[in-house]
């Protein structure tokens, strides 16, 4: 049996009977922790991070929607992450039947008259965060139109993970893809190397990824297993020094312990017809490496 509590006014926490937990706030529908069976959380968040209503916080897993980065009309990430998300207890099932066993919350955002003012645009996004008895995470969205007229968006799971060590981690599956580099006007490469590793600041949207993709920490022995559905990108993320420096609510040497793994749709905004209904889901999974690698 999964336990699901208030703790606090805006935050819920989900707990598995092995020990495993997720808390997710109602400011921004951000999954704030993520612990395994061992206590151990499991995504990162910054020490200097700033609490305040209505603003994202530096960690977790921020949702970004209905658009991703600068490239459009609305602030950085889009709104979403920066509003209050309401519990919603009559979430429609899913549609593809998985409303299995998985202890969940169901949240809800809807415009504010504000919202409509910068994007014009009826939308329902309801977030479902489910914990597995194994201690999996899943996030899955769904963004409803309830326009009369078409509308576009792009989407991210800003995904903060904890690792310990920046330069002891690979990435796996995004070997030859191509990327729009953010720190060249999103200027596209093909990715050359084998696994990714990280040796200065990365700012990427890898395109067409496949559905799994895997984080080596190699120092913790720990992989973080990434799958998605609906979210044909990646976007990977890590300041590095000299930009952790101008971020105010960042340390300077925060860089090290964390990277942003995102499934995200960026590349193609997703279109829905007035009653359409798109679905993203993300799955993260955390399990000790195996160290036949290491020789
Ligand atoms: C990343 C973007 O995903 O998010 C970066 O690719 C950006 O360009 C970063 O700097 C952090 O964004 P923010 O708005 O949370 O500071």
């Amino acid at each position: 049996e999964v336990t699901k509590d208030w703790n606090g006014a805006d935050q819920v926490a989900i707990r598995s009977p092995r020990g495993a937990s997720v808390r997710v706030s109602l400011q921004g529908g951000q999954v704030v922790s993520w612990r395994n069976d061992r206590g151990e959380e499991l995504l990162f968040t910054s020490s200097k991070a700033i609490f305040k209503p209505l603003k994202a916080v530096r960690g977790g897993i921020p949702v970004c929607f209905p658009q991703f980065g600068n490239c459009g009309t609305l602030e950085q990430h889009g709104f979403a992450r920066n509003k209050t998300w309401i519990v919603d207890d009559e979430a429609p099932p899913l549609s593809n039947g998985d409303n299995n066993n998985k202890a969940s919350v169901d949240l809800l955002l809807k415009p504010s008259d504000d919202d409509l003012k910068c994007w014009p645009h009826c939308f329902e996004l309801r977030l479902r965060v489910s914990l597995s008895m194994d201690g999996d995470l899943s996030l899955i969205s769904r963004v409803r139109n309830v326009n009369g007229k078409p509308f576009s968006f792009s989407f991210a799971y800003h995904t903060y993970l904890s690792v310990s060590d920046i330069s002891e981690v690979r990435i796996e599956g995004l070997e030859t893809l191509d990327y729009l580099d953010n720190l060249s006007q999103r200027e596209r490469f093909t990715e050359q190397g084998d696994a990714i590793t990280f040796e200065s600041e990365v700012d990427r949207v890898y395109v067409g990824s496949p559905g799994v993709i895997a984080v080596l920490d190699h120092e913790k022995k720990r992989t973080f297993i990434i799958r998605k559905e609906g979210l044909p990108d990646i976007v990977v993320w890590n300041p590095w020094e000299k930009k952790s420096k101008t971020m105010s609510d960042f340390g300077d040497d925060e860089y090290k312990q964390m990277l942003c793994v995102n499934a995200a749709a960026v590349e193609r905004a997703i279109t829905l017809k007035p009653g359409e209904e798109w679905t993203g889901k993300l799955e993260l999974s955390a399990v000790p490496s195996t160290n036949c690698s290491d020789h």
